[in-house]
């Protein structure tokens, strides 16, 4: 047991999906994994230990932001021994050049947060995936003729803010988008030299309001699991 995980340890596998809902967890593990079980239900924090085409995955709750997924990813890596953690999950986009269930590989995160700099004395405003999943994923999305889009994203602290517009961080350097937790979860990675890769699946369109529905939610899910699930079997 860890502090915030009660599964016990070999209940983990040694890849990990994290989306950052519980429910979505758990629809995850319904939908797309063999011989469940349920390894720990902490603080409503789901996590759940199946197969994909025999192979053993854990899917689990990261919550939101990076003081969430900061805490659940480290202990994870290294109270559990896992090797790769690949976050499934959503987020705007700052252009229309975006759309709607357009599914990004992250290549880097960039963020005015100080999580990074504070627990490991990593400077400057960007940290790049670590390991093989991000190549295996690309790789696997080729194979599967699925077009996705590679590049830099916005990991933000902030959902609501007084100021209209892209942030200046994400304006300077590109990113079309913007969610809340690939900064933590790749500084903990980095750290402690493991694997970590973050897929996106774009749910809303911020300058047009655009929005996806409960329905589409699903399906969009669906294209971005078996992306993550069939790249795992590469992993
Ligand atoms: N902001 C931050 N994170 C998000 C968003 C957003 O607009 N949409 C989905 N994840």
């Amino acid at each position: 047991m860890s502090i915030h995980i009660s599964a016990k340890k070999g209940e983990i596998a040694p890849i990990v999906l994290l989306p950052g809902d519980p429910l979505r967890a758990k629809y995850i593990a319904d939908n797309f994994l063999q011989d469940v079980k349920l390894v720990s239900s902490v603080r409503n924090a789901f996590y759940f230990t199946g197969t994909y085409k025999n192979k053993p995955v854990t899917v689990g709750a990261s919550g939101m932001g990076c003081p969430s997924i900061g805490i659940y990813s480290f202990e994870l890596y290294n109270e559990y021994d896992v090797e790769c953690i690949i976050r499934v999950g959503t987020c705007g986009a700052y252009t229309t050049d975006l759309k709607l269930f357009d599914i990004i590989n992250v290549e880097r995160a960039f963020s005015e947060s100080t999580f990074a700099l504070h627990a490991f004395g990593f400077p400057g405003d960007h940290i790049y995936h670590e390991g093989n999943a991000y190549e295996a994923i690309n790789e696997k999305a080729a194979e599967l003729r699925l077009k996705i889009i590679k590049g830099p994203i916005h990991s933000s602290d902030i959902f609501y803010r007084a100021k209209k517009g892209i942030p200046a961080i994400a304006e300077k350097n590109n990113c079309p988008a913007v969610e809340m937790e690939a900064f933590a979860l790749f500084s903990n990675a980095r750290y402690l030299k493991k694997s970590a890769a973050t897929l996106l699946t774009v749910s809303d369109i911020i300058p047009t309001h655009e929005q996806m529905s409960s329905e589409e939610r699903e399906k969009a899910l669906k294209a971005m699991m078996e992306l993550a699930l069939e790249s795992v079997l590469n992993i």
